[in-house]
């Protein structure tokens, strides 16, 4: 199953979510995990550093390396295809070739019949490597950070996913919103996830991931958060994730 990670606004946990999944996936199956990313954090937050000869998302998209040859091993036993800055180009290399919604599916393919999972990091934009792992995708799960406003960018998303849904990946669904950095105790915290529930209906909204430095340092450690600080309550949000990701397959 590939499930896409997204939401164009910036800093709302889509990295820090793939590498927390990927790491529990990887504990139960095999789990490889997509940087689609131009910043490249999914990568440096696994540890990986991209060398000079290291093949990454950059030349599977623009198909001068195939997929399994740029896959590299992580500590936690999550696969990894690295990208680095050389992604951007990639993304306007994109633009001028025919049917370029569907290159990521097309060259995801072997991947596809080698591992259980694949999660697609997406960089915070709604632009075309975005929608090639909407096109890619079985489904999708979108990390919203509990702040004000934090509806507002969603409306855009869903229209995206609709549009997506219509014309090129009728089979995507939407795994489910899944709140993260919620403060303990803040009015605003559950306004927002009050304001999701209600607006979004028929779309599940997981229970909230905590705010904590943790996470931030777990990323510095290059692990996933169950080995850097195996606490339940930081743990427990994504595991019940994996268990619908998992549901879901
Ligand atoms: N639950 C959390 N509590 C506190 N900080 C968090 C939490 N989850 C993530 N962070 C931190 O928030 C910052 C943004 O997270 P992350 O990079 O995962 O977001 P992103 O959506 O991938 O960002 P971008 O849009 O730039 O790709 C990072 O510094 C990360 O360590
Ligand atoms: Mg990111």
């Amino acid at each position: 199953m590939i499930t896409a990670i997204a939401n164009q606004k910036g800093g709302v946990a889509k990295t820090t979510s793939t590498i927390s999944l990927g790491g529990l996936l990887a504990q139960q199956s095999s789990c490889l995990a997509i940087d689609l990313d131009p910043q490249g954090n999914l990568t440096t937050g696994l540890g990986v550093e991209v060398s000079d000869n290291q093949l990454t998302t950059y030349e599977v998209i623009t198909e001068t390396a195939e997929i399994l040859n740029a896959v590299v091993a992580t500590k936690s036993g999550l696969n990894l295809l690295p990208a680095d800055i050389s992604l951007a180009k990639g993304e306007t290399e994109l633009l001028g070739k025919v049917g370029n919604f569907y290159i990521l599916k097309e060259r995801l393919e072997p991947a596809r019949e080698k591992f259980q999972h694949i999660l697609i990091d997406c960089p915070p934009s709604l632009g075309l490597l975005t929608v090639n792992a909407l096109a890619a995708a079985d489904t999708l799960l979108i990390p919203v950070q509990c702040q004000f406003f934090a509806l507002k960018g969603l409306e855009a998303l869903l229209e995206t996913v609709g549009s997506v849904k219509k014309r090129l990946n009728p089979r995507l669904k939407i795994l489910g919103v899944l709140p993260t950095m919620a403060e303990k105790n803040t009015v605003m915290t559950q306004d927002v996830i009050d304001t999701l529930k209600q607006q979004l209906e028929e779309i599940k909204v997981f229970d909230p991931v905590p705010k904590s430095v943790k996470f931030a340092e777990s990323n510095l450690a290059g692990e996933p958060i169950h080995l850097y600080a195996g606490e339940w309550k930081l743990v427990q949000p994504y595991r019940a994730v994996v268990k619908q990701m998992v549901a879901e397959s």
